[in-house]
């Protein structure tokens, strides 16, 4: 067994293309803190390295559909992330960007060093360009048809249609996304990873040096193995991220996937320019990466190889990956809104950060997949925060307050009830020791939540409201030991709701906590004055559940009604079919509704050679039709004239349908001569 010294603890750098989310949270930052803080409470040296990750091409589709720059972007999201981790308690000893000037020259220092190791091999391959804009198109950048489905917007490394990957060679008539134009192939030259290099060293590393691997890390490395490795790229030919730092290069950048996991060494240096390499560096260094079941090969397989390839670094001791959490039954998805955002959870639920981060944990995808769903979030609340822990801490310290004026009373002669009790939360430190140390932490909040089973019990069965009134004395033992059940509850706790342990240290007027306490009945002494008792948890009522189960729905709705959108998108026309459609532009002479008839208006329009009557059904939408006297209007002049309520109507008046139905008259921007053609 090796022996180690200290732990670097890294969790996956999110993209800084949008917030983050509970399945974030529950996947990878969670577990990382309560990992981190469970060392740091035991007095080891620990460093947490967290930050975003801010290259990478939808980061560039991002910007280019704003109209920004890909900074604009990373910046505005960066913010945003630091600022939910910060406000969950996830507690970064640094939490920086891969846009920093400390990342971009390390980043680029290790390329060069493999470089010259000759630990790359260059390879040119054909692949889409496009020669409007005069670039090459990552996958993302390429649309057409999927072949699977026919999904007429499928990207060139996914159909979302379908969820089939693609290659951009599989789509049919493959269009760029850039400028629109059909793109042609074109040779690059490109570095790789000749991952079938290492395939040898990776096998033993892993396969029989680290069985002790998750079931289903250690799963996924086998069948990645067993399929055997293949070279990969680590350049793009793209504008965004860091220039690959060789001569020949130009236009080309390090593959964000490349330079993403050195972040964890910059963001280090960063904190530490002068003892960073002690972490990344030393055999006594313990190594583990916290990240989510889709990053699994490129922590334990790709990012590996590359340290290797360097020559000087330590690889992860373990790579306690999660899977995913799904939210009420359907997979989480930024696009289509589908989760739930923490800057939005904090302003529906402020100052209930733990109580996110117990049901996340309790709910822990740790070796499968698992839902959140809102009636699971306020049974957990009600009948576990409040009901056991909170409704156990209130009854031990409002008691010692009534009848001790707030002061920790004498312990007298023990109950073989009082023993019992004792040797069953003793046990408490070794339990969930053992399971922290394994990263079964859903498991390991149960046990602490089964020491306040313990307290509530040992309330419940000596009941010293009674007692009182017969024996102070023996109501002092038991206060006494409740109130040191109190104390090691908040140890115990904190480092899964470290808000309310903190809250709980105030009350009990603990100074500071140690691990090493746990299991013990003399953290606080005789006589010790407490603070004021506060609610720790407060009851979610049921209207709070429905407001949230209520916005998921109009998500879903909205989500429908755009999907019957894109799917009802009419097949194509040629040119010419749309050129036999004449819109013009006209005047408004006239404007008003016809009798009997709801829906119509009866325009009176200057064509540009005469005037014509047309009629259109958008009364509903315009109450003062002689507000339009004036005004311009698209119509379709060579459409069939026919006859409605008895009046010919001679063209069709063009308007847009908005999301809700209302009926919106096309109007062109500034005045043009009537009878222009639309084109
Ligand atoms: O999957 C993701 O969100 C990536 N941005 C994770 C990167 S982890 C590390 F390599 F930086
Ligand atoms: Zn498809």
């Amino acid at each position: 067994m090796k022996e180690f010294n200290r732990t670097t603890v890294t969790s996956a750098l999110p993209y800084a293309n949008g917030p983050v989310h509970i399945g974030h949270l529950a996947g990878v930052y969670v577990p990382a803190d309560i990992y981190v803080r469970y060392l740091r409470l035991k007095g080891e040296e620990v460093l947490f390295v967290g930050g975003s990750d801010e290259h990478g091409v939808p980061i560039t589709i991002k910007a280019k559909k704003e109209g920004v720059t890909p900074q604009d972007i990373v910046n505005r999201y960066h913010t945003i992330i630091k600022k939910s981790f910060e406000d969950f308690g996830i507690s970064f000893d640094v939490y920086s960007r891969t846009t920093s000037p400390t990342h971009k020259e390390l980043a680029s220092d290790i390329f060069k060093t493999i470089y010259e190791k000759g630990g790359f091999i260059e390879q040119s391959s054909e692949q889409y360009y496009d020669e409007k804009v005069q670039q090459f198109l990552a996958d993302r950048y390429i649309t057409g048809k999927c072949p699977h489905c026919g999904n007429e917007n499928a990207y060139g490394d996914q159909c979302e249609s379908c969820g089939t990957s693609l290659n951009p060679t599989d789509l049919i008539n493959p269009k760029s996304a850039i400028s629109g134009s059909v793109p042609v192939m074109r040779e690059t030259k490109h570095w790789y990873l000749p991952l079938d290099q290492h395939e040898a060293w990776l096998r033993k590393w892993i396969l029989e040096d680290h069985k002790e691997w998750k079931p289903n890390v250690y799963g996924q490395c086998k069948s990645w193995l067993d399929m055997g490795l293949q070279p990969r790229a680590v350049s793009r030919d793209l504008d965004w991220g860091i220039p690959v730092p060789v001569e020949g290069a130009e236009g080309k950048v390090l593959y964000v996937w490349f330079d993403a996991p050195i972040g964890y060494i910059s963001n280090t240096k960063e904190l530490l320019p002068d003892s960073w390499e002690k972490w990344w560096k030393a055999e006594d260094t313990r190594l583990l990466h916290f990240i989510g079941k889709d990053n699994i090969v490129f922590h334990c397989i790709v990012f590996p190889a590359m340290l290797k390839a360097e020559g000087s670094y330590i690889l992860p001791e373990n790579v306690p990956a999660n899977e995913f959490l799904n939210l009420e039954g359907d997979k989480i998805s930024t696009s289509r809104n589908w989760a739930v955002w923490l800057h939005e959870y904090l302003e529906d639920f402020p100052g209930k950060q733990d109580v996110l981060r117990y049901v996340l944990t309790a709910n822990a995808p740790e070796t499968k997949d698992n839902d959140f769903t809102w009636k699971d979030f306020q049974a957990r609340n009600n009948s576990e925060l409040v009901a056991i822990y909170g409704n156990f801490i209130n009854r031990a310290l409002v008691l010692t307050h009534k009848f001790f004026d707030g002061k920790v009373p004498a312990l007298g002669e023990l109950t073989d009830y009082d023993k019992q009790t004792l040797e069953e939360f003793v046990h408490v430190k070794t339990d969930v020791e053992k399971l922290l140390d394994n990263f079964r932490f859903r498991d390991a909040q149960k046990e602490a939540m089964n020491l306040a089973r313990i307290g509530n019990k040992y309330l419940a069965d000596t009941e010293p409201w009674k007692v009182a009134k017969t024996d102070m004395e023996r109501v002092a033992t038991i206060m006494h030991l409740s109130l040191q059940i109190a104390a090691n509850l908040a140890i115990a706790f904190e480092p899964f709701l470290p808000f309310s342990s903190e809250k709980l240290r105030c009350m009990l007027n603990l100074n500071s906590f140690d691990w090493k306490q746990l299991g013990h009945t003399n953290l606080l002494k005789t006589g010790d004055q407490l603070g004021t008792p506060e609610l720790l948890f407060e009851k979610i009522e049921d209207i709070t559940i429905e407001v949230q189960v209520q916005k998921l729905l109009d998500t879903k709705k909205a989500n429908e009604a755009a999907a019957w959108k894109a799917n009802s998108v009419k097949p194509n026309i040629s040119f010419e079919d749309f050129q036999k459609i004449d819109i013009r532009v006209g005047t408004v002479l006239d404007c008003q509704k016809v009798p009997k008839a709801d829906k119509l208006l009866q325009f009176r329009i200057a064509d540009g050679i005469e005037e014509r009557t047309i009629l259109s059904g958008i009364a509903a939408y315009y109450p003062n039709p002689e507000e339009l006297i004036g005004a311009q209007v698209c119509f379709i002049a060579n459409f069939e004239p026919r006859k409605l309520r008895g009046i010919f109507s001679e063209g069709m008046i063009l308007s847009a349908e908005d999301a809700d139905g209302k009926l919106v008259l096309i109007q062109p921007k500034s005045t043009v001569s009537n009878g222009a053609e639309v084109k």
